[in-house]
C-alpha cells in the first residue's frame, strides 16, 4: 500500500520554463539539479521526426535527418531548446519539444481524419469525466486523440486489484485515486493537456465547480456508479446548456442527451418523469434497485448481464465490467465526444453498439419473447354432456333454480387453483351438478399425477358446499374417475338442510379470499385461534399441524425459497411459470381473465424485477449452470419466514389432493374470519412428489430435492407410506391483497336440463 504522502496526490509535471532555466546555465545547471532523476533527453530525435512529417514529400532518410537537424542546431544551445519536464512520481526529467511543435507532432497522423482546424477547434474544449474506471479508458482515448484541451477528472475511489481487469494499468497504482492514475498517464503520453482533479469525487458542493470553474464544461461525460450523482450532475448540466453523454459497457450502450441543443429536454430520455421528484430527492434503497433497472432497460440487458444483476450481492459483490467492453466503450464515446465537439453529430439519443449483434454468426438466435397469449385446451362440452346423460338416472331430492345453481357455481369458481387455470367447467343436468376438469393450461413440470387440478376442485367443491349451506342445501359428491369420462370428477347432489351446521357462516369471505404474497407482521396465534383453524377439517380423514415457532418457519421459508427457484430455473418448470402461469399482460383495456398478472405473484417491485429478468429462459439457463439465482431465493424465504404460522395439511395414505384442496379452502376461510392472510406454498410438494419417481430430473435436481426433503422431514415429522404433505402459510398481512379474475360463468357453467 502507498503511504500517505502528497507525492500520491501529484499529478502535474512540471513544465520548467525555458527563462529559468538559462539563468541558471553555467554554475548551476538543470542536470546537477535533477541529478536524482532518471534524465530521458529526446528532444532530438522528436525534432528530427519532426522535420519529417513537415516534409512527407521528400521521403528523408535517416542520415539526410541527421544533416538537417545538426544543421539547425550548429548556431544554437541544444539544452536551451524545447522544453524540460520533470514527472515527480516517476522520477524522470524529459527533454522534448515546445508545446505547438509537440501538439503539431503527436497530432500528425490524425490528419485529415481530423483536420487542423478540428484538431485545433478540439484543443479549445474542456471535457469533465465522472468515474474513472470507464471512464479512464475514454479519458485516455481522449486524449491520446487529443479530442480536448482540458480534461476535469472526478472519482474518489482508489484503484484495486479487481479494478485491473478492466483498467488498463500497473499494479503499482493500486490504492491511488483512479483520477490521479488517469491524469498522470495522460500527462506522461502529453504534458501540455491541462487536467484538473477532483479526487473528493462529486459532491453536492463541488458540482457546480467541475462544471463550471476556470471555463465551463463543453461536454459532461457520465461514469459514474451512483444514482444520485448522475440524476444530479444532470439536473445541473441542463440549465448551463452542458450536453451529456454515458456508456454503460454492456451491449454497447450509449446515452447522449443534448441540452447544449434541447434546453427543455428530460434528463435521462424522460424515463424517470413519472416519478414524483420528492422519490428522486430521497430515494430509498429499494426503489435504487428498480430505478436503475429503468433507466437501463432492463429488458435489453444482454442475458449475461442481467443473470449478473440477479447475482450481486450473491455469487458476486458488484456488477461485472469486461476490459474489451470498456475499451470498446472508450472508443465510442471518445468518437461520439469529438463530433459533439465539433458540431457534426447533433442528436440526442440511446444507440447500442452491440458487438455479439453486429458480429455474429449467419443464424442468428432470437431473443426468447415470452408468449403472453396463454394457451388453453378447449372443453368440448357436448362431449362432457354426452358423459353426463350416460351415467345411471337416480332420484333427485331438489331442483334447483337458476339463481342459486349460478351462485352456488360462482362460489365454487372463487377457490384458488394453482397459476390461477381455473380447472374447472360445470354442467347442470337434471337436478345434478356435474364438475369437470378442462379447459386447464398445459402445465407438464408443476401438474403431477392431477395433483394440482384435484386440489384446486377439491377446494372449490368446497366453496360449493358452504354456499350451498348458505342456501339452505346440503351438497354431497359422488367422487370418481368415471372410466367413460376420465375428466368427470364428481356429481354433486343436492337435499334441503335442516339446519345451517356451517357455524362461523363463511359464505360471505368466498368471494373476498385471495391469495397475499406478501411479508407479513409479527403475529402470535391464540389457542382460540388455533382451535377454530384446526376445525376446519371435519369429516376428512386429513390431519393439520401448525407450525408456529419461528425457527422451524424459517427452515420450511428456506425449503420453499429454494424450490420455488428449482423449479423456475426447470427448463418445463420455466416453461410452465413464465409463459403459461404469469400474464405479461396488464393494462385496463382487455379484462384478464387467465393467469396471474406479475404485480400480483411478486411479493414486491425487487421480487418482480428479478421475475420479469429470469423470465428470459437463456437467463435461467446461465444461472442453472452457475448455481445461481439465491437472490430470488432468498427474496421468497423472507416473506415466508414473516408467518404467524405454517399449516401443513396432509391426507391420509389412501386419501387424495382431492381432500386437502378441501381443508385448505375451509382453513383459509376461517384465516380470513381471524382477519389473517394466506397463500399455499406449492413447490417443495410437487418436487417432493416428483422426486419419488424422478420424473424429469436429472441428477443435480434430484441430490437437491433430496436433501430438501430430509430437511422437510426433520420440521414436519409423518408416519412412512404417507400422502404428500400441503403447506398452507397463514399471516397477518398489513395490505388487503386484490383477487385474481375469474372465467365468466358463461365460460364455465353449462346448464342442460328443462326443468328449470
Ligand atoms: C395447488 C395450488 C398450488 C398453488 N401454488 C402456489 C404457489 O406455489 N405460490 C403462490 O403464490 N400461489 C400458489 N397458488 C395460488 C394460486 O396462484 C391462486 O390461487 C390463483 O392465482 C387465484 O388467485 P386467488 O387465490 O387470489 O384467488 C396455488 C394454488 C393451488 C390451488
Amino acid at each position: 500500500m502507498h503511504a500517505e504522502t502528497t507525492l500520491n496526490t501529484i499529478y502535474r509535471p512540471v513544465l520548467i520554463p525555458k527563462e529559468q532555466y538559462a539563468a541558471r546555465q553555467g554554475s548551476h545547471s538543470l542536470t546537477n539539479e535533477y541529478s536524482h532523476a532518471l534524465i530521458l533527453d529526446l528532444f532530438a530525435t522528436q525534432y528530427k521526426e519532426l522535420i519529417k512529417v513537415r516534409t512527407p514529400r521528400e521521403r528523408l532518410s535517416d542520415q539526410q535527418l541527421d544533416d538537417l537537424y545538426t544543421q539547425w542546431i550548429s548556431e544554437k544551445n541544444a539544452d536551451l531548446e524545447g522544453c524540460w519536464v520533470y514527472y515527480p512520481w516517476s522520477n524522470r526529467l524529459l527533454h522534448i519539444l515546445d508545446q505547438d511543435e509537440f501538439i503539431e507532432l503527436r497530432t500528425a497522423r490524425n490528419r485529415h481524419k481530423i483536420t487542423l482546424q478540428e484538431q485545433n477547434k478540439l484543443s479549445q474544449c474542456k471535457i469533465g469525466i465522472i468515474g474513472l474506471s470507464v471512464g479512464h479508458a475514454i479519458a485516455m482515448t481522449l486524449a491520446t486523440e487529443r479530442a480536448a484541451g482540458s480534461l476535469r477528472l472526478a472519482d474518489l475511489d482508489t484503484l484495486e486489484l479487481s479494478n485491473l481487469n478492466r483498467i488498463k494499468t500497473g499494479i503499482h497504482n493500486t490504492g491511488l485515486n483512479k483520477s490521479v492514475i488517469t491524469a498522470r498517464e495522460i500527462a506522461e503520453i502529453d504534458p501540455y493537456l491541462d487536467i484538473e482533479c477532483f479526487t473528493e469525487g462529486i459532491t453536492t458542493d463541488n458540482l457546480h465547480d467541475f462544471l463550471t470553474r476556470n471555463g465551463k464544461l463543453n461536454l459532461l461525460i457520465d461514469e459514474c456508479d451512483d444514482f444520485e450523482i448522475k440524476l444530479r450532475c444532470r439536473d445541473a448540466a441542463r440549465p448551463l446548456g452542458i450536453p451529456v453523454v454515458m456508456e454503460t459497457s454492456d451491449r454497447g450502450l450509449l446515452d447522449v442527451e443534448r441540452f447544449d441543443r434541447e434546453p427543455k429536454r428530460s434528463i435521462l430520455h424522460g424515463l424517470l418523469d413519472d416519478i414524483p421528484q420528492e422519490r428522486l430527492q430521497n430515494i430509498s434503497p429499494a426503489d435504487r434497485v428498480g430505478l436503475v433497472m429503468r433507466i437501463s432497460d432492463v429488458a435489453k440487458v444482454s442475458p449475461r448481464g442481467r443473470a449478473s444483476l440477479l447475482e450481486v450481492g450473491q455469487s458476486i459483490s458488484t456488477w461485472p465490467q469486461l476490459a474489451s467492453a470498456v475499451t470498446l466503450g472508450g472508443g465510442v464515446v471518445a468518437d461520439v465526444s469529438r463530433r459533439i465537439l465539433l458540431g457534426q453529430f447533433t442528436d440526442s439519443g440511446r444507440y447500442y453498439v452491440d458487438l455479439e449483434q453486429i458480429v455474429s454468426n449467419s443464424s442468428r438466435t432470437h431473443d426468447i419473447n415470452v408468449n403472453s397469449n396463454i394457451t388453453t385446451n378447449e372443453f368440448d362440452v357436448g362431449r362432457a354432456i354426452n358423459a353426463v346423460y350416460s351415467l345411471p338416472e337416480i332420484p333427485v331430492a331438489v331442483y334447483l333454480p337458476k339463481d342459486h345453481i349460478e351462485s352456488i357455481v360462482e362460489a365454487g369458481s372463487h377457490a384458488p387453483s394453482f397459476g390461477n387455470t381455473q380447472p374447472w367447467k360445470w354442467i347442470y343436468c337434471n337436478g345434478r351438478l356435474h364438475l369437470f376438469h378442462g379447459n386447464s393450461r398445459s402445465l407438464p413440470f408443476f401438474e403431477f399425477k392431477d395433483i394440482v387440478t384435484h386440489f384446486a376442485l377439491g377446494a372449490a367443491f368446497q366453496n360449493v358446499v358452504i354456499k350451498s349451506a348458505e342456501l339452505g342445501y346440503h351438497a354431497s359428491a359422488q367422487i370418481f374417475p368415471a372410466n367413460h369420462a376420465p375428466d368427470l370428477i364428481a356429481t354433486i347432489e343436492f337435499s334441503p338442510l335442516a339446519e345451517n351446521r356451517d357455524e362461523p357462516s363463511l359464505a360471505p369471505l368466498i368471494p373476498l379470499r385471495a391469495t397475499d404474497r406478501t411479508a407479513g407482521m409479527p403475529y402470535k396465534l391464540t389457542d382460540t385461534d388455533l382451535d377454530f383453524l384446526r376445525h376446519a377439517a371435519p369429516g376428512v380423514n386429513a390431519r393439520i399441524d401448525f407450525i408456529q415457532e419461528p425457527a422451524s418457519i424459517n427452515v420450511i421459508a428456506q425449503i420453499v425459497g429454494a424450490c420455488d427457484l428449482l423449479a423456475m430455473l426447470h427448463e418445463q418448470g420455466h416453461t410452465d411459470f413464465f409463459e403459461n402461469t404469469i400474464n405479461w399482460r396488464s393494462g385496463t383495456d382487455e379484462q384478464i381473465e387467465n393467469g396471474i398478472e406479475l404485480v400480483r405473484v411478486a411479493r414486491d417491485p425487487v421480487h418482480a424485477m428479478a421475475l420479469s429478468i429470469l423470465k428470459d429462459k437463456k437467463i435461467a439457463g446461465i444461472l442453472q449452470d452457475i448455481d445461481g439465482g439465491n437472490l430470488l431465493a432468498g427474496q421468497i424465504a423472507r416473506t415466508i419466514a414473516a408467518s404467524a404460522c405454517i399449516a401443513a395439511i396432509s391426507v391420509s395414505p389412501d386419501g387424495n389432493p382431492f381432500d386437502a384442496g378441501r381443508i385448505v379452502q375451509n382453513l383459509w376461510l376461517r384465516a380470513n374470519k381471524l382477519g389473517l392472510s394466506a397463500e399455499i406454498l406449492y413447490s417443495p410438494v410437487i418436487l417432493f412428489e416428483r422426486m419419488e419417481s424422478g420424473d424429469g430430473l436429472n441428477a443435480i435436481e434430484k441430490d437437491k430435492i433430496q436433501r430438501l426433503s430430509t430437511l422437510f422431514k426433520s420440521i414436519i415429522k409423518r408416519p412412512a407410506g404417507s400422502g404428500p404433505v400441503f403447506l398452507l402459510r397463514i399471516h397477518k398481512s398489513s395490505t388487503i391483497a386484490t383477487k385474481t379474475n375469474r372465467l365468466a360463468l358463461d365460460k364455465i357453467l353449462f346448464v342442460v336440463n328443462d326443468e328449470i
